[in-house]
């Protein structure tokens, strides 16, 4: 067993370099272009054979840790430039430069794909009486298509979104009375409440679940709403670590098994509320139910198996990163008294009295508040850039990227770069307000916090208005201050901040 590892692991490494040239795409620039370099010619760490680049990863010894993705890519860039090659057990090619960037995700490629969820993908494909594929995240090719076309209707358009404002609203309005009765100091931890919240609202938008997660019961770690979001963050946690292996198809690894009992609760709990909803369409002839779930059912060609992987992706998907881009705005906003002042006043004029409703014409004009949400996934995108794996071969810079080459674009490390963004640290919402004095010009392909192209988020229209209208409660209801100290984060897949969100709320009078 050990030996097929080695051999497949490691020799993959070592016939790395081995690749054609012969696509099209790459005779043609040669034709114009004779002195094309090889991939190995781009700049990067030392390549040993056998191990590649893995020995800069390893505990210890090397100088990346994969908790801290984003100082590896910070080393990287200072050292070799905006284009870098590395060899961690796949060809791996990291993209800096916004122009180069764009030249990426310019490639028309008709099923953009991810090398991502490896051992996710592995572990469903090995349960086809749950499910068909592996799911939106880690599926790619013709099948990715399949599930992405069929289902994106009904997550991604603004007028879809539009449906579920005022559900969200009024979850929000209980979020806020439920903090007021809890009392939260800023010795608590305010992310564990965010994770609610947002559970709350997905289970309402996707599903027609109340989870009520707010209420006393639900707090006990063994109830249903705490073990989703125990499991969905296990699930997300161990990702990036496994897909830098395949030991665990030999050897079923600690976090393999964290993912595989985490991702099984997590399919409890969509087929116990699948086959409740079922039943309940049945029984009833005529309902109400607004959520995805109600529409994905009446999709023709997708079977039960489809709809519960789909199910299993939205509450991984869903609840940490909305919870974690909330957390770093609410840090920003909460530091920068300035801004903040800005927000009140623009939502005093949208909604004269705390209770007004929020509208999609209210989130509309609140073009600040929107910029502060822009600013924030600048500075802190739950993911330090998108990853492509190129399906033919390409020029960039110079040099010619064999397909199959993975590729990492660094958003995250470009956005705080000055040589493409003004005082790239400073939290400026204004720089993104067109009639702004302080307005810039910004590489579109600079921040991409939702990725891009038909493989970008399926529910980035939703994500944003979630965060809109908690920020909006939160703001017209609270000042809000900062008391810990400057927040980082760990790199986890989805980036987490590194330290309690410790705020504390003054209930506003006005
Ligand atoms: C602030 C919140 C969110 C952020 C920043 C975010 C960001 C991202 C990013 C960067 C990607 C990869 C895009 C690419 O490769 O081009 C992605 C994919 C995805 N997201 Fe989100 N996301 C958020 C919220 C959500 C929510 C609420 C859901 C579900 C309800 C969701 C479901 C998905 C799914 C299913 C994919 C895979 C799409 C595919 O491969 O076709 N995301 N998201």
């Amino acid at each position: 067993m050990l030996k097929t590892f080695i051999k497949e692991h490691f020799l993959k490494i070592v016939c790395l370099p081995k690749y054609s040239l012969n696509t099209r795409a790459v005779d043609k620039n040669m034709e114009h272009n004779s002195s094309v370099r090889n991939f190995e010619d781009i700049p990067g760490p030392k390549n040993y054979p056998l191990i590649g680049t893995l020995y800069k990863y390893l505990p210890f010894l090397g100088d990346y840790d994969v908790d801290a993705m984003d100082k590896a890519a910070w080393l990287n860039w200072r050292k070799y430039g905006g284009l870098v090659r590395e060899f961690p057990g796949v060809r791996l090619l990291h993209v800096f430069e916004p122009d180069l960037i764009e030249a990426v995700f310019r490639q028309k490629e008709r099923y953009p794909a991810r090398r991502s969820h490896i051992a996710m993908l592995h572990y469903r494909l090995n349960k086809p009486e749950v499910y068909n594929t592996g799911g939106l995240l880690s599926t790619n090719g013709p099948e990715w298509w399949r599930i992405r076309s069929t289902f994106q209707k009904n997550f991604s358009s603004p007028h879809n979104a539009k449906h579920y404002i005022n559900d969200v609203d009024n979850i929000t309005r209980k979020f806020v009375e439920w903090i007021k009765e809890c009392k939260i100091s800023s010795k608590e931890d305010f992310l564990p409440y965010l994770n609610r919240l947002y559970l709350e609202v997905i289970g309402v938008i996707a599903f027609n679940e109340h989870f009520e997660s707010f209420t006393s019961q639900e707090q006990d770690p063994e109830s249903r709403s705490s073990k989703v979001i125990k499991a969905a963050f296990e699930s997300n946690k161990g990702i990036m670590k496994l897909d830098k292996g395949t030991l665990w198809k030999y050897l079923k690894t600690p976090l393999y098994r964290t993912l595989a009992r985490s991702q099984e609760y997590l399919e409890k709990v969509s087929l116990d509320i699948l086959l409740k909803r079922l039943n309940f369409y049945e029984n009833e002839k005529e309902n109400n139910d607004k959520s995805l779930l109600a529409s994905f059912i009446l999709l023709p060609n997708v079977d039960i198996k489809d709809i519960t992987g789909v199910m299993v992706d939205i509450l991984m998907a869903a609840i940490d990163t909305t919870s974690y881009t909330t957390s770093f705005a609410l840090y920003h906003l909460a530091r920068n008294e300035g801004c903040q002042k800005k927000v009140f006043e623009e939502l005093l004029l949208l909604m004269p009295e705390k209770d007004t409703e929020v509208t999609s014409d209210i989130i509309s004009k609140a073009v600040y508040l929107r910029s502060c949400v822009k600013e924030s996934l600048r500075l802190n995108p739950v993911s330090i850039g998108v990853g492509r794996l190129l399906q033919q071969d390409i020029v960039l810079k110079g040099y010619l990227i064999p397909k199959d080459t993975v590729i990492v674009t660094q958003n995250m490390v470009a956005c705080r770069l000055p040589q493409y963004i003004k005082d790239p640290l400073l939290f400026k919402p204004e720089r993104w307000i067109r009639d702004s004095d302080q307005y810039e010009v910004i590489h579109p392909f600079l921040s991409l916090p939702f990725g891009f192209g038909p493989r970008s988020c399926i529910a980035r229209r939703l994500a944003e208005q979630n965060i809109c209208i908690t920020l909006i409660r939160l703001f017209r209801d609270f000042d809000i201050k900062w008391k810990g100290s400057d927040l980082g984060f760990k790199t986890l897949l989805i980036n987490k901040p590194d330290q309690p969100i410790s705020l504390c709320f003054t209930p506003r009078n006005l």
